[in-house]
């Protein structure tokens, strides 16, 4: 198939590309290189010595999108463009919804007058409603929707139901919602990986710059919650495997829409991750305990059983791969993509 790839310079984007490729497929990048890099998608392509068809566009201009699409030809699309920083996400509201959900707006009309049946949409974790006591690991059923703490995470929740609405009133759409975990790792010849602009948001670029010594120390956002070291517990996805995910989810796509989740069905600490980091890297990741961030939940880790069943999908690298590969590209890579 030639498939259209929203957000595929970006750190997902570049994997799924690759995997993609390697699959067989044709990719057809759609970005406007807000955060992400062409560099990333020249490595790709020496990578897999396939050639990769790249637009610079803001899918969320309605008018340059779509002339921008009119006369290309694709058979599904992935879409992953979008703004992802939580804590941005609470200061610059409009901006997420407008960009977020007006590039949804668009890509679904383009797939209409396209003819294009064929959606997997990148969600996230973060839909999913604050657990009830008692439930440890998140599966599908679970409530979504209710009580999230940041407009970003707002976004992900009404993209599902935009989508959901949509194919309501196109019966033939074939879409997959991918409810991503903690996305970590990068592809095993360090040639790409998690390239963020400024001061990373989350962990793992944090600890990879604080091992590579652009950064003094992490900073541990509490340790007082009840996990087993009383730090956050997550459940990390080596992004490769992620990328397999949608490689499986095509595949998998039929009339309707579908949730799953894609994560290990593991937990690991923040101080777990300290640890499989340093025995990883051979490098020391110096920390100090600080208050809670606002808005964090002890434990958010997948019940990714669905997704095995249905999709034939699971995660097959451990965390010890995963910080091995991020040591990979951040050692080869001190300050990521030239450019940037
Ligand atoms: N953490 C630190 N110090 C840091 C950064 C993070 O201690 O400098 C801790 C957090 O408190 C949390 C864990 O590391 O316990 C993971 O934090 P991240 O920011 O890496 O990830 P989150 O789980 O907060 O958020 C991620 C994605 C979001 C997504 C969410 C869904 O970044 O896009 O998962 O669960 F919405």
């Amino acid at each position: 198939m030639r498939i259209l790839l929203t957000g595929g310079a970006g750190y997902i984007g570049s994997h799924v590309a690759l995997v993609l490729l390697e699959a067989g497929h044709d990719v057809l990048v759609l970005d406007d290189f807000s955060n992400s890099s062409r560099e990333a998608i020249e490595r790709v392509e020496e990578l897999t010595g396939r050639s990769i068809d790249t637009i610079e566009c803001d899918l969320a201009d309605q008018a340059a999108s779509s002339a921008a699409l009119r006369d290309e030809a694709f058979d599904a699309v992935i879409h992953l463009a979008g703004l992802k920083a939580v804590g941005e996400s609470v200061a610059q509201p409009s901006r997420y919804y407008r960009t977020n959900l007006v590039s949804t707006l668009n890509l679904l009309d383009i797939m209409a007058e396209h003819g294009v049946t064929k959606l997997v949409f990148s969600s996230s974790a973060t839909v999913y409603s604050p657990a009830a006591e008692g439930v440890l690991n998140l599966d599908e059923s679970q409530p979504s929707g209710t009580g999230i703490t940041n407009p970003y995470g707002w976004t992900k929740a009404m993209n599902e139901q935009i989508i959901r609405d949509v194919q309501t009133g196109r019966p033939e759409l074939e879409a997959v919602l991918l409810r991503y975990f903690n996305p970590v790792g990068a592809h095993p010849s360090g040639r790409i990986g998690e390239d963020p602009a400024g001061i990373p948001n989350n962990l793992m670029p944090f600890v990879t710059q604080v091992a590579i010594g652009r950064r003094d120390h992490l900073a541990v956002f509490g340790d007082q919650y009840p996990t087993h070291d009383g730090t956050g517990v997550r459940d990390y996805i080596h992004v490769m495997d992620l990328a397999e995910g949608h490689l499986a989810a095509l595949d998998g796509l039929r009339p309707g829409v579908e949730a799953y989740n894609l994560g290990t069905g593991d937990g690991q600490s923040v101080l777990d991750i300290v640890k499989a980091f340093s025995a990883a890297s051979g490098q020391e990741v110096r920390y100090e305990v600080v208050a809670p961030r606002p808005g964090d939940v002890a434990r958010a880790v997948a019940d990714p059983a669905k997704a095995n069943r249905e999709l034939g999908w699971r995660a097959t690298r451990t965390i010890e791969d995963a910080c091995r590969d991020s040591w990979a590209w951040q050692s080869q890579n001190p300050n990521g993509y030239a450019g940037r």
